[in-house]
């Protein structure tokens, strides 16, 4: 609440500066940064920034950035290059960088690359503004990377043109501290928003028009609202207490699936989507404990069939890191024999990257890259071989599937089916935010094709 008075007295004094200049945010990593671009927009918006669509027509660039690998990092310093060149054409362009590599290389940033304006943490989103404004007044190598360690997480959804399907964040930050992850170190401790506060976020988006909220946190189901509320608590409340149709929910560790949130699902059923998102990383016992998850293969494969028992139709889908250190071939079969024995449909599989202040990029036994693509590639291979053959069975089924945008394909509308799939059939657009029964007439691992009915 301290965040937002500051800003109102901040705004007041600059709410000019945006004031005939367009503003050109670009966004990497997950949909925590897509999220925080929406405020980044909405709060420079009230200062009278115009959004552009090209950063050529921008007279502020900000760049939202993504640290989990190193392969977005250098997407970051590539970008910054081709920024550089437009600003030595037209000096009064501003260049600043949020996001986790802002957090990460505070200082560090602006001391390699002097033409950026300023850097800002992932805590400081509010005090863009203020940031902004001093830039234009002139100040230089400004950087604002503190974590706001004691202030309470109460920070309004702010999106804005929400569409038919969003997401609302519960908490931020994370304190799992797997070995290769460093997001502990960009998003700081883990925080969650009091329960109050979403439900009306919820139905503040019911009303304009949302039919669908994702509730997003690194790390969901460790949700702690007040008065012992967790996570399931949670769910069943934006069920029963909101009108928003269809609920869903991401990241979910599986340490913290238990038994009462998989009832809450299925008592809730007709709301919550039967879909999780339950990263595994690894199919071996050993590395699982190399790097910090707290589960071993069978308590993963025991959590998965107590899930698929409770709701009968549940589908999920799997992060994975191959060629973490120490990995041997044997111990990476174990992850291919996990993707088929748990019947992922969709995988979202990485190399493993050394991340700083990490404990992982200190182990020893580093993997060769050439091994880690070859692993990859390997399970990739492995998964299409599955993939294809398990979703064969929706073929001729009939889904419900929430329209929520037309397609590229001309005359088609495209949506979601209560198991996350894109669905594409023929439609016209005035069935966007409804939804309808379509039937599957061919399906693919990630996208199917259908029928209106
Ligand atoms: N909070 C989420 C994931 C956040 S990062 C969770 O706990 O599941 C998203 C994914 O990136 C992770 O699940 C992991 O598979 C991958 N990832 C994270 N750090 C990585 C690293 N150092 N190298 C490769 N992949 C990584
Ligand atoms: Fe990273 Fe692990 Fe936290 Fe996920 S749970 S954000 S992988 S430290
Ligand atoms: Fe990337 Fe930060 Fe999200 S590191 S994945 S943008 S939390």
């Amino acid at each position: 609440m301290e965040n937002t008075s500051q800003n109102t007295e901040s705004l007041q004094q600059n709410n000019d500066i945006g004031q005939g200049r367009g503003v050109y945010i670009s966004t990497y990593g997950c949909q925590m940064n897509v999220n925080d671009t929406e405020r980044m927009y909405s709060l420079l918006e009230m200062q009278n920034f115009t959004p552009v669509e090209k950063p050529e027509d921008a007279s502020l660039i900000i760049i939202n950035s993504c640290s989990v690998r190193e392969k977005p990092v250098h997407k970051v310093y590539s970008e910054v290059g081709t920024f550089r060149k437009m600003k030595e054409k037209n000096p009064s362009l501003k260049i600043g960088v949020g996001g986790c590599v802002g957090q990460q290389e505070k200082e560090n940033l602006i001391k390699n690359q002097p033409m950026i304006d300023f850097v800002f943490g992932t805590d400081q989103i509010d005090n863009l503004p203020q940031l902004v404004a001093q830039s234009f007044e002139g100040e230089k190598r400004l950087i604002n990377a503190k974590f706001e360690h004691r202030a309470p997480y109460h920070i309004e959804t702010m999106v804005r043109n929400p569409g038919v399907a969003t997401f609302v964040n519960i908490t931020k930050g994370c304190d799992n501290f797997c070995t290769f992850c460093v997001v502990p170190y960009t998003r700081g401790r883990e925080k969650s928003r009091p329960l109050q506060h979403i439900l009306t976020d919820i139905r503040h988006l019911v009303k304009r028009g949302v039919k669908e909220v994702t509730l997003l946190g690194q790390n969901v189901n460790s949700y702690k609202g007040e008065e012992d509320i967790d996570f399931a608590d949670l769910l069943a409340k934006v069920a029963t207490e909101t009108d928003v149709e269809r609920i869903r929910f991401t990241t979910s560790h599986p340490k913290d699936f238990n038994q009462k949130l998989a009832d809450t699902m299925a008592a809730h059923q007709n709301k919550v989507m039967e879909y999780i998102h339950l990263p595994f990383q690894s199919g071996n016992t050993r590395i699982l404990e190399k790097m910090n998850r707290n589960y071993t293969r069978e308590q993963y494969l025991e959590k998965i069939a107590m899930l698929k028992k409770t709701i009968p139709n549940v589908v999920f889908s799997t992060d994975i890191i191959v060629g973490f250190p120490g990995e041997t071939e044997e111990e990476f079969q174990d992850t291919v024999t996990m993707v088929q024995e748990g019947g992922f449909e969709t995988i979202f599989a990485f190399k493993y990257s050394p991340r700083p202040f990490t404990k992982a990029a200190k182990f020893e036994e580093q993997v060769d890259e050439e091994v880690k693509t070859d692993r990859l590639n390997r399970l990739f291979d492995a998964h299409d071989k599955m993939a294809f053959d398990l979703v064969k069975r929706y073929e001729g089924q009939t889904m419900q599937v929430l329209v929520e945008n037309v397609d590229r394909e001309h005359g088609k509308i495209q949506g979601r089916s209560t198991g996350n799939k894109l669905v594409h059939f023929l439609g016209t657009p005035d069935l966007i935010g409804k939804t309808v029964n379509v039937k599957i007439t061919k399906a693919f691992p990630a996208v199917f094709r259908g029928e209106l009915i």
